[in-house]
């Protein structure tokens, strides 16, 4: 595989809706590239376990001003867990990665993902983490918010019939109850969220170039990126 290390370093954003293997993808882009990856669907997932934790979501309802008196107590941090090759998310020092991955958490994190200050907090973390470059960053708006210059910009997609069957092996593998029918209808609520929210909504950066990988193997998959990071690197 082509290194990277004689080249100079590049900004990769990957944006997409919500199960299409986007972390997956960047994180084995980071390990070939010797990138850093960030998932920062995991920041807007560990303020809301948080949120869960300290009382401002109960049984489903978010308090708003709670949540905002909350914010500046959160301390979220990675840290590079070399069992699973990648870093896992701490919060206030709590490693929180499995916790955040519930669908508890994931019927609640449209919610917090659309106030303003949680976004402003999460987004200036997020420039701090690539000011260096070298950083394979995924979420919704990294090529259209955090990063608007990065060289490369992938915009992602999938089937969400496939999204929901990939996210369901994935909870059911981990032991957790859940049926086909509530992934599905939960990935198709979340995207509506995440491309009509008011601030930052999920859309296709202009200069992004999309991926729809609904029948590609992740091999096929970093074929595909190989080719679009030789020709901007090039
Ligand atoms: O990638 P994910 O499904 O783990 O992300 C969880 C939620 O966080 C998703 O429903 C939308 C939100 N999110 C966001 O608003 N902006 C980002 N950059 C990343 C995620």
């Amino acid at each position: 595989m082509e290194s990277s290390n004689n080249k100079k370093k590049i900004t990769i954003a990957i944006d997409g809706f919500s199960s299409c293997g986007k972390s997956t993808f960047a994180r084995e882009i980071a390990a070939r590239l010797g990138y850093i990856f960030i998932d920062t669907g995991a920041m807007y997932r560990a303020v809301t376990l948080y949120a869960l934790d300290h009382g401002a979501i109960t049984s489903g309802i978010l308090d708003h001003d709670k949540l905002i008196s909350l914010l500046d107590e959160i301390r979220i941090a990675f840290r590079f867990n070399p069992e699973r090759g990648a870093s896992d998310i701490y919060v206030n020092g709590e490693r929180v990665e499995g916790r955040i991955r519930t669908i508890e958490v994931s019927n609640c994190v449209s919610a917090v993902s659309s106030i303003a200050e949680v976004r402003t907090k999460l987004v200036a973390l997020q420039q701090e983490m690539g000011r260096d470059k070298g950083i394979v960053m995924d979420g919704r708006d990294i090529g259209t918010v955090v990063f608007p210059d990065a060289e490369l910009k992938i915009f992602m997609t999938a089937d969400p019939a496939v999204r929901a069957r990939r996210r369901y092996d994935e909870l059911r593998a981990k032991g957790e109850e859940v049926s086909l029918a509530e992934i599905e209808a939960n990935i198709r609520n979340r995207d509506l969220a995440d491309q009509n929210r008011a601030i930052s909504p999920l859309r296709r950066a202009d200069d992004a170039i999309t991926l729809d990988n609904s029948h590609m193997s992740v091999e096929e998959q970093m074929e595909w990126f190989m080719q679009q990071f030789a020709r901007v690197t090039c």
